[in-house]
């Protein structure tokens, strides 16, 4: 596959040949990630998980630029679900800090790729800082079309799914109109098309509670990296074996 990886991929290296291996006509249309594992990354150096977080922050960094360059149209990232908030406090205002900072630091990625950022999640409960950044980068990327990346922050799928049974029995939606399209349209992911890819780091095989309603056929990839380490090689051998996968959706 030929695309622009400069200063990313080294010619000659094990990325360089995965690269060339991919089909660019199979990529993944949306790549969903469960990014797990600084914590587990940072004990085993001895450091906080703090840490951790700040290591796989700058993860996070690199992914979105080489799904970016591989012209991945959406990615969504799970950065915060709706059961964090059982982790201790000090923990949880380091990271709503951290988001904060890399929000900042993103803007300029997100010019440069011409990517729009979205926040699926529910609002409420988050830092008003948080928020207030959040609602400026959305708006400040609305009209970048080349790429979306969907940060979920305070994100439940179960949450999400109920929001959306609210929702429509507020709007007095008839219960006949109530169709796959129909209800999709109430999720926080709205008009995305479904995950293809969802890849899972740290070895750790469920979904806690991620796009449980739009990963119904995703292809599952775990990969044992824990989440700091999941750099451009992880991330290719992924697609890899996303496009070694047949997919049936219940056909033959
Ligand atoms: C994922 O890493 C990041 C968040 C959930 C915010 P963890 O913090 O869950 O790391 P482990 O699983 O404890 O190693
Ligand atoms: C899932 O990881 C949430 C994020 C990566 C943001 P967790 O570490 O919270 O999941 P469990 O608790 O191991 O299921
Ligand atoms: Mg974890």
């Amino acid at each position: 596959m030929l695309v622009d990886m400069e200063g990313l991929v080294q010619q000659g290296s094990l990325e360089a040949d995965l690269l060339q291996g991919l089909d660019a006509k199979r990529l993944p249309g949306h790549v969903a990630i469960i990014m797990d594992g600084n914590g587990r990354w940072a004990s085993r150096r001895g450091m906080s998980r703090l840490e951790g977080h700040r290591k796989g922050a700058e993860t996070a960094r690199l992914i979105v630029e080489a799904c970016a360059r591989l012209s991945i149209p959406i990615l969504t990232l799970y950065t915060f679900s709706s059961e964090n908030w059982k982790r201790p406090p000090r923990e949880i205002n380091a990271l709503m800090n951290m988001l904060y900072d890399n929000l900042e630091q993103k803007s300029e990625l997100l010019k440069r790729h011409r990517i729009r950022l979205r926040m699926i999640g529910e609002p409420t409960r988050l830092p008003a800082r948080l928020s207030r950044k959040l609602k400026e980068t959305e708006e400040m990327s609305r009209d970048f079309t080349d790429m979306t990346v969907n940060l979920a922050i305070n994100y439940g799928g179960r949450q999400e799914i109920l929001q959306a049974v609210r929702s429509m029995i507020e709007q007095g939606v008839n219960a006949g109109k109530v169709s796959d399209g129909v209800f999709k349209k109430y999720l926080y992911t709205g008009d995305d098309p479904d995950p293809d890819l969802l890849i899972r780091t740290s070895g750790e095989q469920r979904l806690s509670n991620f796009l449980i309603y739009q990963s119904a056929y995703a292809e599952l990839v775990f990969a044992p990296e824990l989440w700091p380490d999941f750099l451009l090689g992880p991330l290719l051998r992924s697609l890899t074996e996303f496009q070694s996968r047949q997919r049936r959706f219940g056909g033959i």
